[in-house]
C-alpha cells in the first residue's frame, strides 16, 4: 500500500480523555449532592434526590436533590440577605471576584469540561474548547463591567434578588451567561440548572466557595421544573431570567404577569442557514458542519433550515452527504470524535418522532453509513430533503442533529421563507458578494445573523431573540442592562388605582363660561392610516373637564377600529426603511408645526388641566420632540470587535407595530414621550391616547398631517383604555404593547400578551414625572423601542 494510499485508508485510533480527575471529584462529594444556599451545603428539606447519568453509557454519575418549595425558598431568603452588603461593595471589588471566578474556571477547565461531557454527552472536544473557554471569556468581560458599573451606569441601579432557570444545552456557559452580569450589575442569584445536567453548576458553587465569594451572592439549587417554577412564583424575586423551550417561556410569562418582576426569555428556534449561488460551498459544508451538529443539534440557535439557491441544490447535497459520511460518532469524550450522545431518553424519542412525522409528510430522510455506538442515546447526523415549508419538521424546533432542506430562487424568496416561522432567533447567510449578505441580513427577522460563519459567540455581543424566540439579550451592554435599573423608576411611588372613566363619573356641570362650550366647530375622529376615521361602532364618548364640564366627545373605539388601525400600521413599512436623518426632519418639523399652534392647543388643554399645566406641557411637548428628533439619528449601535477575525456589527433595529396606551396624566406629554420614542427608532405605532382628555386627538392628527410623516406611522384610536389595551395585547400581529398606567393596567397588558410573547414595557403602575427628562425621555425608553440584531462579518481570506 502506498503512503498516498495508507493516508486515505487510515482510521483514528481511539484518543479517550481520562476521566480520573472528574470520576474523583464526584466521589470526594460522596456522589450525592445537596443544595449550595448561603455558601454550604445543605441537604433537600424533603430528603428527595434523583440521579443524574451519563447519557453516552447509561451509568449513573451522581444523586441530586430534588429542591421543594422549602428549599427555594431557603436560597431567596438567603440571596436576599447577601443582597445589600454586595450590592453596596465597590466596583472594584465586584470585580475582583467576577475576576476571580474567571481565573477558577480556568484553573479547573479540564475537571469542568470532562464533567460537562460526561454529564450532556457532548463531546469532549467541544466542552474543552468552547463551552469552558467561553465561560471563563464571560467571567472576564463581566469583571471589566462590574469595575466600570458606576461610570458607564451611573444612574441605574441592581434589580435585586434574581432567579434563573438553564436548560441542558450548554449547562456551564448558559451559567456564566446568566450568573455573570447578574453578579457584575450587583444583584445576588438563585439559579436551578436543569435537572439532566446539574453537575457543572455544582461543580461552580465550589468555585465560588474557593474563591471567598461572600454567602448567599450565588445559590444553586437543583431539581426538575417544579423546582423551577417555586423560584418563579416565589414572591420575593425581583427578576427572572430563562432560557429553555418556547412552551416552559410562556407558562413563566403568564405565572409571572401579575408581579413586578423583571423577565427575560431566550427561548427556541429554527434558524435558517441560507446559501446563495455565488457562496463557497466548501466553507457552507464546514459551517453546516457547525451549524446543526454541534453538540448533536441540541443548540437552540442550531441551523437547522437549510435553505438552498436552487442552481446549487443539488451540488451542494452532495457535498453536504460526502461531509456527512465523514462524522464520527461515539463516545464523547473521545477526542476524535464529531457526534456524542443525546442528552436523554426522552429528548432521543422527540427526534425520531418528529424525524418520522416529516418523512409522513413527505420529506427524504438520508443517513450516512455510519458505525454508531452499541449502548448509550445516539442519532446518527441525518438529512431531510423535498422538505415543505409547510412540514412539523421545516415549523418546530427538532433540537437535534437533523436538518431541514428546501430551495428557493431569489434573495426575496430566500428573506420570505427565512422569516416563515414564529421565531427569530438567529440565521446564516452564505455569499461571496458583500452587497448580497448584508441587504439580507437586514432584512432576515433574527437577533443574530452569520455572514459566512456560524455559531459563534462572544460576550461582548448580545445573543437573544425576536419573535416567540424571546426577548433581552445576554451579552454585551444591553445583556448588562436586562439586570439593571433606573435608580430614579426603583423608588417610584405607585399610582393610585385608576377609577373607570365614563360619562356619569361627574354631575357637575357648573364650569367657567369659557371651557364650559363644547367644542362644538370641531368633531374629533379617529386616525387610521393618515387619515381621519369614524368609528365603527357608531358611539362617542363625552369628555370632561377638571370640573365635571362637558368638553366635547371623542369615538368610542373598538375591536375593529383597532385591527384597522393594525393593519395600517404594518404596512407603513416605508418609515424604519426610512434613514435615521429623514426621521429626526419629520421630528423636526413636528415641533416646528407644534410650536406654531401652541396657543389654540394650550387653549383647549387648559379645559382639562389648567392654563398654567397646559402652557407647560406644550412647551415641554416642543422640546421633547426636539430631543426625539436628536435622538433618531444617535441612538445607533456598535461595532464589537469579538475574539475571531469577525466583526459583530451590533443594528438597533425597530421591533415593528407597537401598541401604546398612554398615561392619564399629561395628555399631551404623555402621549409624546410615548409615541416618539416608538416612532423616532423606526416603529409604526397604534396609541390610545390619555382616557381623561382623548380630546387631544384632534390636535395630534393635525400636527400629524401637516408634518409629512407617512400615514399609518402614527394611528390614534380613543375610548375606553382596558377594553382597547385587550385587543391590542392579544393582536398577534402587534409586536410589542406599551401601557403605562396603574397597577391593575400593567398587570392586565402582561397577562394578555402572553400568546405570541410579545414585548410589554410598562411602568409597573409606578408614578412618572413627564416633566423630568431624567424620568420622561431618553435612552430608557429608546432601549424598550429597539430590538439589537448583531450581524458578524469575517475578514481576511
Ligand atoms: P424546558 O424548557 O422544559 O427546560 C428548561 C429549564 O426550565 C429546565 O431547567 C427545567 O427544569 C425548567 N422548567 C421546566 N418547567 C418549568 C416551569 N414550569 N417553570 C420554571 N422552570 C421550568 O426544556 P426541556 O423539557 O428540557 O426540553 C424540551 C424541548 O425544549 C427540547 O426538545 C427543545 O426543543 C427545547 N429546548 C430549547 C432550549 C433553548 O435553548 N432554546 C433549551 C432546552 C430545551
Amino acid at each position: 500500500m502506498s503512503i498516498a494510499e495508507r493516508f486515505v485508508a487510515m482510521d483514528y485510533g481511539p484518543a479517550p480523555e481520562d476521566p480520573k480527575e472528574a470520576l474523583a471529584w464526584l466521589d470526594h462529594h460522596g456522589r450525592r449532592f445537596g443544595h449550595f444556599i448561603n455558601g454550604t451545603w445543605l441537604q433537600p428539606t424533603a430528603a428527595e434526590y434523583f440521579d443524574t447519568t451519563d447519557p453516552s453509557n447509561g451509568e449513573k454519575l451522581a444523586s441530586v436533590a430534588q429542591g421543594s418549595v422549602a428549599d427555594v425558598d431557603a436560597a431567596v431568603k438567603a440571596a436576599r440577605a447577601a443582597f445589600p452588603k454586595w450590592q453596596s461593595l465597590t466596583p472594584h471589588a465586584r470585580a475582583r471576584y467576577l475576576y476571580a471566578l474567571a481565573r477558577q474556571v480556568q484553573k479547573h477547565s479540564r475537571r469542568l469540561a470532562v464533567l460537562e461531557t460526561m454529564d450532556n454527552g457532548k463531546p469532549i472536544r467541544e466542552s474543552r474548547d468552547i463551552d469552558v473557554p467561553l465561560v471563563a471569556r464571560h467571567f472576564y468581560y463581566h469583571a471589566g463591567w462590574a469595575q466600570l458599573l458606576q461610570q458607564e451606569f451611573p444612574d441605574y441601579t441592581a434589580c435585586g434578588v434574581v432567579g434563573q432557570i438553564i436548560p441542558w444545552n450548554f449547562p456551564l456557559l448558559m451559567l456564566a451567561w446568566k450568573i455573570a452580569p447578574a453578579l457584575a450589575a450587583g444583584n445576588t442569584v438563585v439559579l436551578k440548572p436543569a435537572e439532566f445536567t446539574p453537575l457543572t453548576a455544582l461543580a461552580f458553587a465550589e468555585i465560588c466557595q474557593e474563591i471567598g465569594l461572600p454567602a448567599g451572592v450565588v445559590n444553586i439549587v437543583t431539581g426538575d421544573g417544579s423546582t423551577g417554577e417555586a423560584l418563579v412564583k416565589h414572591p420575593d424575586v425581583d427578576k427572572i431570567a430563562f432560557t429553555g423551550s418556547t412552551e416552559v417561556g410562556r407558562a413563566i410569562r403568564s405565572a409571572t404577569a401579575k408581579s413586578h418582576k423583571r423577565l427575560s426569555l431566550e427561548l427556541g428556534g429554527k434558524s435558517p442557514f441560507i446559501v446563495f449561488e455565488d457562496a463557497d460551498l466548501d466553507s457552507a459544508v464546514e459551517g453546516l458542519v457547525d451549524g446543526i451538529w454541534l453538540n448533536q443539534g441540541q443548540v437552540c440557535c442550531a441551523g437547522s433550515r437549510l435553505l438552498m439557491q436552487e442552481s446549487i441544490a443539488e451540488p451542494l447535497i452532495v457535498k453536504i452527504r460526502d461531509r456527512m459520511s465523514t462524522l464520527r460518532a461515539g463516545p464523547p469524550l473521545d477526542k476524535a470524535i464529531d457526534i456524542g450522545a443525546i442528552v436523554a431518553r426522552v429528548q432521543l424519542d422527540r427526534i425520531q418522532r418528529l424525524v418520522d412525522q416529516g418523512v409522513a409528510d413527505g420529506a427524504t430522510c438520508w443517513q450516512p453509513q455510519m458505525e454508531m455506538p452499541s449502548r448509550g442515546l445516539y442519532f446518527p447526523p441525518t438529512l431531510l430533503s423535498n422538505v415543505h415549508p409547510t412540514s412539523i419538521v421545516a415549523q418546530q424546533e427538532i433540537f437535534g442533529p437533523v436538518l431541514a432542506a428546501m430551495t428557493f430562487r431569489t434573495p426575496s424568496e430566500a428573506v420570505e421563507l427565512a422569516n416563515n416561522t414564529v421565531y427569530g432567533l438567529a440565521a446564516c447567510v452564505w455569499s461571496e458578494s458583500i452587497n448580497v449578505a448584508l441587504q439580507v441580513a437586514a432584512q432576515l427577522k433574527a437577533g443574530v445573523v452569520w455572514v459566512n460563519c456560524t455559531n459563534l459567540f462572544d460576550a461582548s455581543c448580545g445573543f437573544g431573540g425576536y419573535r416567540e424566540s424571546g426577548y433581552g439579550r445576554e451579552g454585551g451592554r444591553e445583556g448588562l442592562l436586562e439586570y439593571l435599573e433606573p435608580v430614579w423608576f426603583k423608588n417610584a411611588p405607585r399610582l393610585p388605582a385608576a377609577s373607570p372613566v365614563s360619562s356619569e363619573n361627574s354631575d357637575d356641570k357648573d364650569a367657567t363660561a369659557e371651557t364650559a362650550v363644547p367644542s362644538i366647530d370641531r368633531t374629533v375622529k379617529l386616525y387610521i392610516g393618515g387619515k381621519q376615521a369614524r368609528p365603527d361602532s357608531g358611539y362617542s364618548m363625552e369628555v370632561r373637564g377638571g370640573h365635571g364640564q362637558l368638553l366635547g366627545e371623542v369615538p368610542l373605539g373598538n375591536r375593529k377600529d383597532i385591527r384597522n388601525a393594525v393593519e395600517a400600521a404594518r404596512k407603513a413599512t416605508v418609515w424604519a426603511k426610512n434613514s435615521a436623518h429623514n426621521r429626526a426632519q419629520v421630528l423636526y418639523y413636528m415641533a416646528e408645526n407644534l410650536s406654531l399652534r401652541r396657543d389654540e392647543i394650550c387653549h383647549r388643554l387648559a379645559a382639562a388641566v389648567g392654563e398654567a399645566a397646559a402652557a407647560a406641557e406644550v412647551n415641554m411637548g416642543i422640546e421633547r420632540i426636539f430631543s426625539y428628533a436628536a435622538w433618531a439619528d444617535k441612538f445607533d449601535g456598535a461595532v464589537h470587535n469579538p475574539p475571531y477575525r469577525t466583526i459583530a456589527i451590533a443594528m438597533n433595529e425597530p421591533i415593528g407595530t407597537v401598541g401604546i396606551i398612554c398615561p392619564r396624566e399629561a395628555p399631551l406629554l404623555g402621549f409624546l414621550s410615548l409615541v416618539l420614542p416608538a416612532i423616532a427608532a423606526g416603529n409604526s405605532v397604534v396609541a390610545v391616547p390619555s382616557e381623561t382628555f382623548p380630546l387631544i386627538t384632534g390636535d395630534l392628527y393635525q400636527l400629524l398631517d401637516t408634518s409629512d410623516l407617512p400615514g399609518g406611522v402614527v394611528n390614534v384610536v380613543t375610548g375606553y383604555s382596558t377594553q382597547l389595551l385587550k385587543v391590542l395585547a392579544e393582536h398577534d400581529d402587534v409586536d410589542a404593547v406599551w401601557c403605562f398606567g396603574d397597577e391593575a393596567s400593567a398587570y392586565a397588558a402582561k397577562s394578555l400578551s402572553t400568546g405570541n410573547l410579545k414585548q410589554v414595557f410598562t411602568n409597573e403602575g409606578r408614578a412618572i414625572d413627564w416633566f423630568d427628562v431624567k424620568q420622561g425621555e431618553g435612552r430608557w425608553f429608546l432601549q424598550h423601542a429597539t430590538q439589537v440584531k448583531n450581524i458578524w462579518v469575517p475578514y481576511g481570506e
